[in-house]
C-alpha cells in the first residue's frame, strides 16, 4: 500500500464533509487541504473556511467555478438536449467531473498523492468522482471515507460529530436536513420521507421554486438568444453563461418551472426517489429545442435524438472524461453550427412554452409549406410518386400475407 502523504478533500463545509475532514486527519495523520467549489449552490462559502480553520487546516481553497461550470459542462450538455431516463436534467451528474478536475489539479499543485470525497457507497456520485480521477490522473489515490470507516448510519454520524465538537446543522424546522445537492443548474433533494415513493413530497422539500399553484396569475414573456447552440442573451441583453443561467433560475423559480419528482435507476443498481428543481435549465432545454426546430436539418435532428439517451447515460454513469463521450460531443457540437437566433417563451404556472422563434439561419420556408399559392416550384405530382414508391414494399407485404 502506498503511503498517503497529503490529501485534497472535496469540502462543502457541511456536516458530512466536516466529519470526514476530522476523520482523515486522525486516520492518516497527514496534512489535509480543503477544496470548496463555488458552483452557485447559493450558500455562504465563508463558513467552509471557518470550519476548516477550526480543525487546523492551513491550506483552504475556495474557488469560484460558476463560469467554467456553465460554459464547459452545462452548455455542452444542453447542446445535446440531454435527459436521463427521459426526465432528469443531470444537475448533480454534470458537476462531479468538474469538481474532480479541480481536485486533481490542486493535488498536483500541492504535491498531494490522494484526494477524498464525501459521497456514500450507495450513490452515483462516488462513481462519477472516481472515474473522472482515473481518467485524469491514475497516479492519484481516491479515499472514500463512507466506504471505509465504521460509521454505518446518520445516527452514528451525529454521535461522532458530538464527540468531536463539530456543530450539527438542522433545517428551518429543527429537524435533520434532507440530503441536498445544489448548484447553478439544479437542486436535488433526497432522503427522509422521500425514501417512500408512495408518499407525496412535502412542500418544504422544495428549495428554489414556488409551487406552480402559487405562481403569478400573469404570464411572463422571455426571449433567449442563441449562438452556435449556446444561449447568449436574455431579452436582448448579452450575458455570461453563469449570469444567464442565474437570471433564468430567478425567472423560472418565480413561475414554478422545472420541478420534477422522480424515481430513477442508479448506476450502482438500486432505484431511488428524488425531487429535482431545475428552473433555468428547463427553460433553456425548451428554448434550445425551439431554436433547433427551425435551424437543424431533419436527419441531423433525428440523429441527435437517437444518440441523446446514450450520451445522457454516459454523463449519469460518470463517463464524462471518456473517449465515447468526447466522440459524441464532437458530433453534437458539429451539429450546432447554424443553431443561432431567438426564441420567445411564455412562463406561466410551472410551464415554459415556446411561442415564437426566428433565425437568420432558418431552414423554415413559409413559401414552401404554405397552404396558399406559392412561388416556389413544388410539383404536387412528385408527392404521388413519392408515396407510390414508399408504398411499394407495403403492397408486396400485404399481398404475401393475404389480408
Ligand atoms: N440522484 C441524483 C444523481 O445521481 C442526485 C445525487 C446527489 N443528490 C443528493 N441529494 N445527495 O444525479
Amino acid at each position: 500500500m502506498t503511503k498517503i502523504e497529503k490529501i485534497v478533500l472535496s469540502y462543502s463545509g457541511g456536516l458530512d464533509t466536516s466529519i470526514i475532514l476530522k476523520w482523515l486527519q486522525e486516520t492518516y495523520g497527514c496534512e489535509v487541504v480543503t477544496f470548496t467549489a463555488d458552483l452557485g449552490q447559493g450558500e455562504e462559502l465563508e463558513p467552509a473556511r471557518a470550519n476548516a480553520e477550526m480543525v487546523g487546516v492551513k491550506d483552504i481553497r475556495i474557488v469560484d467555478l460558476r463560469e467554467e461550470f456553465v460554459s464547459d459542462f452545462v452548455f455542452p450538455m444542453l447542446r445535446a438536449n440531454a435527459l436521463y431516463e427521459g426526465q432528469y436534467l443531470l444537475g448533480s451528474s454534470i458537476a462531479r467531473p468538474l469538481i474532480a478536475k479541480h481536485l486533481v489539479g490542486i493535488a498536483r499543485e500541492v504535491g498531494a498523492n490522494a484526494v477524498a470525497h464525501g459521497a456514500t457507497g450507495k450513490g452515483n456520485d462516488q462513481i462519477r468522482f472516481e472515474l473522472a480521477v482515473n481518467a485524469l490522473d491514475p497516479s492519484i489515490k481516491v479515499i472514500a471515507p463512507w466506504r471505509q470507516w465504521n460509521i454505518r448510519s446518520r445516527m452514528q454520524l451525529l454521535e461522532y460529530a458530538e464527540k468531536h465538537h463539530i456543530p450539527v446543522p438542522s433545517d428551518k424546522r429543527g429537524e435533520a436536513p434532507f440530503s441536498i445537492d445544489a448548484n447553478l443548474l439544479h437542486t436535488s433533494t433526497e432522503g427522509k420521507i422521500l425514501e417512500n415513493p408512495a408518499e407525496v413530497a412535502p412542500d418544504h422539500a422544495y428549495q428554489r421554486t414556488v409551487d406552480p399553484v402559487d405562481a403569478p396569475d400573469t404570464p411572463e414573456i422571455v426571449t433567449i438568444g442563441f449562438d452556435w447552440g449556446d444561449p447568449v442573451s436574455v431579452n436582448g441583453k448579452s450575458m455570461t453563461p453563469a449570469a444567464l443561467l442565474t437570471e433564468l433560475n430567478g425567472l423560472g423559480g418565480r413561475h414554478g418551472i422545472g420541478r420534477l419528482d422522480l424515481v430513477e435507476n442508479r448506476f450502482i443498481g438500486m432505484k431511488s426517489r428524488g425531487i429535482y428543481e431545475t428552473p433555468g435549465g428547463t427553460i433553456l432545454l425548451t428554448a434550445h429545442r425551439g431554436i433547433e426546430s427551425i435551424t437543424l436539418d431533419r436527419a441531423a435532428a433525428h440523429l441527435k435524438d437517437e444518440i441523446m439517451p446514450r450520451y445522457a447515460e454516459l454523463i449519469y454513469n460518470g463517463f464524462w472524461f471518456a473517449p465515447e463521450r468526447e466522440m459524441l460531443q464532437a458530433l453534437i457540437d458539429h451539429s450546432q453550427a447554424f443553431v443561432s437566433g431567438e426564441v420567445t417563451l411564455r412562463l406561466y404556472k410551472g410551464s415554459a412554452s415556446v411561442i415564437s422563434r426566428a433565425s437568420p439561419c432558418s431552414l423554415y420556408s413559409a413559401d414552401l409549406v404554405t397552404f396558399e399559392e406559392s412561388t416556389i416550384a413544388f410539383d404536387h405530382h412528385d408527392a404521388e410518386g413519392f408515396i407510390r414508391l414508399n408504398g411499394l414494399r407495403l403492397r408486396s407485404w400485404v399481398a404475401r400475407n393475404g389480408r
